[in-house]
């Protein structure tokens, strides 16, 4: 997808090199995972938060099988939420990564993804806290 030119620096820069790939432990109590698709497109994304006592993000850490905006969405979405509290990562919107990367408009939907993974993830989180 990335062959124009027309693409932003901050988008190809989280393409070629996403920060934070991996992943964590899905059954341990402080880790929330959110994992979500895009029907139009089939993309799967995996989100995953580490949450300290005070309910403060400290890591943050995805996989994305997706197209090259999924990715760098990812990418930025999880520089954004580290350091966060949950309220303020609940509150990020998808536009604050389309803009930040300057995603064209037929990739909106990939940044969307991104927004939906940091909310599925915070609410692994909080339902592993009620058990
Ligand atoms: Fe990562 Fe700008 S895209 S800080
Ligand atoms: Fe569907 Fe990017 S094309 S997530």
């Amino acid at each position: 997808i990335l062959g124009s030119r027309s693409y932003s620096q901050d988008l190809l820069d989280h393409y070629e090199k996403p920060r934070n790939v991996g992943a964590m432990d899905k059954t341990a109590v402080d880790v929330g995972t959110g994992i979500v698709g895009a029907p139009a497109c089939g993309d799967v994304m995996k989100l995953q938060i580490k949450v300290d006592d005070e309910g403060r993000i400290t890591e943050a850490v995805f996989k994305t099988f997706g197209c090259g905006a999924a990715v760098a969405s990812s990418s930025y979405a999880t520089e954004l939420i580290k350091g966060k509290t949950m309220d303020e990562a609940a509150g990020i919107k998808n536009t604050d990564i389309s803009t930040h990367l300057s995603l064209p408009p037929v990739k909106l939907h990939c940044s969307m993804l991104a927004e939906d993974a940091i909310k599925a993830a915070l609410a692994d989180y909080k339902n592993k806290q009620k058990k």
